[in-house]
């Protein structure tokens, strides 16, 4: 098996190092990156994919959700990640309504791709048609299933999804209907583990966990959370690693080897 952790070559790891890590049962490692020191030291640390998430609006602006993110902001810090960084893939999240129709999604997905150099978008739900339009275009899209943070105001609190027979079968083919519409990643989050399970083995495409179970093809989490910086109360499925280590770069290690070696999440961090 091919370790992608200790590859030296400097390219940017490519959406097919990706595949081929699913394919080899290599799991993938992702955490959020908001800035180039944090980009730097997540990088060196060999982490594979990097997340410019809106969860920026939370923990660098303030803000109680990720609602008030511009589309403008995004490509700001997404600049900010890709100059650091010399491995991992960057993913950048198309923010609240910036993807309400094809042409918008398509100007926005160029902000991200032209202007701030993101190898990737993310977008909630299962938009198909803006999916399948982005993708028809070469933009490769990540799709986000399970609890969307965007969809706050109409959720009304952050609680696991797909609890239910139908809740669970309804993300299923949410699921498989964005990897037919040419989504190349999928990430899932709080849901059931066993849910999870059964949709990461079903697609051919990487689903990334966060809050649904060890059988994820990868794991990303909140850089601040898993730095044990969390404003309130640390969400149940994220865990504090500084507390098995001495510095920010060693915890942002032991997270990728606790990943890679099947040991994060443990049951205590599953629904
Ligand atoms: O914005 C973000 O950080 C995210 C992760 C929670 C997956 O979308």
């Amino acid at each position: 098996m091919q370790n992608y952790s200790v590859d030296v070559n400097m390219q940017p790891l490519s959406i097919l190092d990706l595949l081929a890590m699913k394919q080899a049962n290599e799991k993938i490692t992702c955490l959020t990156a908001y800035d180039a020191s944090f980009s730097r030291l997540i990088d060196q640390a060999g982490i594979d994919v990097m997340l410019v998430g809106d969860s920026l609006g939370m923990v660098i602006q303030g803000h109680s959700t990720t609602i008030p993110v511009t589309i403008d902001e995004m490509v700001y810090h997404t600049q900010a990640v890709v100059k650091a960084r010399k491995r991992a893939f960057i993913i950048a999240d198309l923010p609240f309504l910036s993807y309400p129709t094809i042409d918008t999604a398509l100007k926005n997905a160029a902000k991200l791709m032209q202007s701030a150099e993101a190898q990737m978008v993310k977008l909630e739900g299962a938009h198909t048609e803006i999916i399948k339009n982005l993708v028809d275009f070469a933009v490769p899209v990540c799709a986000h299933l399970g609890l969307l943070p965007q969809s706050i105001n109409q959720l009304g609190q952050y609680k696991v999804q797909g609890k239910d027979v139908k809740e669970a079968e309804r993300i299923t083919e949410e699921a498989i209907k964005v990897e037919q519409a040419g989504a190349s990643l999928l990430v899932l989050e709080c849901v059931p583990a066993d849910l999870a399970s059964a949709i990461s083995k079903q697609l051919t495409i990487p689903v990334i966990g966060i809050g649904a179970g060890v059988s994820c093809d990868g794991q990303v989490l909140v850089l601040y959370d898993m730095l044990g910086i969390t404003i309130g109360t640390r969400p149940r499925f994220s865990k504090d690693f500084m507390q098995v280590a001495a510095d920010i770069p060693s915890a942002i290690e032991q997270f990728h080897q606790q990943v890679k070696q099947k040991q994060f999440p443990s049951a205590e961090h599953c629904y």
